[in-house]
């Protein structure tokens, strides 16, 4: 293909990272994992990070853990502020948990939530907000985890789309009481499939640990703050004590994952280099709206979305694309109010999301990769370019 959305981003260090997972003979969730676990965190600055099979099972474990609290847990009628524009597991795990979504708009220009609508959103029941950065640029999140402080809320980070983007001195995903990350194949670390949470909290991280894995008490501390630890620990395997899943990684994920985390910022920094040249070329062209950066993108993909003051037709911008041999999708999942699922939600919109139903329906985003795309991104803006 002339421009893929997606490539492999590892070379022989992953596939020795594998060959020494094969050579050791321990396939399940091990030291592997664990070393990587603790590289990441301390990559974040957290204290805790826990790894499961995939972003979707990472914002499934935040939410159940955060349903399981000893305190103040979120309960089922309970309000979560989310965006409009996310990806669909993003809010499934707050569905299945029994919580309304209170749904607010995105900014056109950096496509995560308006947190001017912060304010509208919170009711007596709002109890938690999920910040979303969309395709590597991060979202205000300073100002969602002042909110989320002044109003007593939980802050949830999905931060599956944005590994090693930073606002300030701080990486995405770390701003949230608890943020997630996923390693799926296209995104900015590949472990196969793959996930992360990272947490300050104890309590949080010693949940997630046991909700990944059966709910039962083995590989929790002794000293765990969601158990109290028995005589017969010593001798019973299977303890089981929270509705958990088993959502653990393979081992050999994490031997990649840990591979994969050494190359992040070298990757971060070719997709910045890329992203250059995609501005150069579309930034001052009124007939495109792309990001704008707040803070520092890591730029997972291109986000563009053709000016709907020129009514432009998209599926014929789509049909260039296709002959162009360009691969393209619509900007993470489109507005979710807008999707069939959307029918078993209990939910309630703050307005009439204008933006986010016009990404949905105007919006498109090409692939960003770790090597030098300059040749792919000038056919883009010249197969646009003669489209319109
Ligand atoms: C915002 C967001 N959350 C969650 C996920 C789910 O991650 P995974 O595909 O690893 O399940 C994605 C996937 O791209 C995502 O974009």
């Amino acid at each position: 293909m002339f421009y893929d959305l997606a490539s492999s981003s590892w070379g022989q260090e992953e596939h020795n990272a594998i060959q020494r997972v094969v050579d050791c003979g321990q396939f399940t969730m091990g030291p592997e994992v664990e070393s990587f676990e603790t590289q990441f965190a301390a990559y974040h600055k957290k204290k805790y990070a826990v790894m499961v099979n995939s972003g979707s099972s990472a914002n499934l474990i935040a939410v159940a853990a955060l349903c399981h609290k000893k305190n103040d847990p979120w309960q089922r009628g309970d309000e979560i502020i989310v965006p409009a524009v996310s990806w669909a597991t993003t809010y499934h795990p707050l569905q299945q948990y029994g919580l309304r979504l209170k749904i607010i708009d995105i900014e056109l220009d950096t496509l995560n939530a308006d947190t001017g609508a912060l304010e509208a959103a919170i009711g007596p029941r709002t109890r938690g907000l999920v910040g979303v950065s969309i395709l590597g640029n991060p979202a205000r999140l300073d100002v969602m985890r002042k909110f989320c402080d002044d109003h007593n809320l939980v802050f949830l980070e999905d931060n599956c789309e944005s590994a090693d983007a930073e606002l300030g001195d701080i990486k995405a995903g770390a701003f949230g009481d608890i943020g997630t990350f996923s390693f799926f194949y296209s995104h900015h670390m590949a472990t196969m499939e793959g996930g992360m949470l990272i947490t300050d909290d104890t309590e949080l991280a010693d949940l997630a640990r046991c909700l990944r894995n059966h709910g039962w008490t083995r590989n929790l501390r002794k000293e765990s703050a969601v158990f109290e630890s028995s005589e017969m620990d010593r001798f019973e395997a299977y303890r089981f004590i929270l509705p958990g899943y088993n959502v653990r990684p393979i081992e050999m994920a994490g031997a990649i994952g840990k591979e994969q985390l050494k190359k992040l910022p070298e990757m971060t920094a070719v997709r910045r280099d890329n992203l250059a040249v995609f501005k150069s070329l579309f930034e001052r062209d009124e007939r495109f709206i792309i990001q704008r950066e707040n803070g520092v993108s890591s730029s997972f993909c291109f986000p563009i979305i053709l000016n709907p003051a020129l009514k432009p037709n998209r599926s014929r911008i789509f049909a260039a694309l296709e002959d162009a041999d360009i691969g393209f999708r619509i900007i993470t999942g489109g507005c979710i109010t807008r999707h069939d699922v959307i029918r078993h939600f209990d939910y309630k919109t703050v307005g009439s999301l204008p933006n986010a139903n016009i990404a949905h329906d105007f919006g498109f985003f090409t692939g960003n990769h770790p090597r030098d795309l300059t040749p792919q991104i000038t056919g883009l803006y010249t197969t646009l370019d003669n489209a319109f």
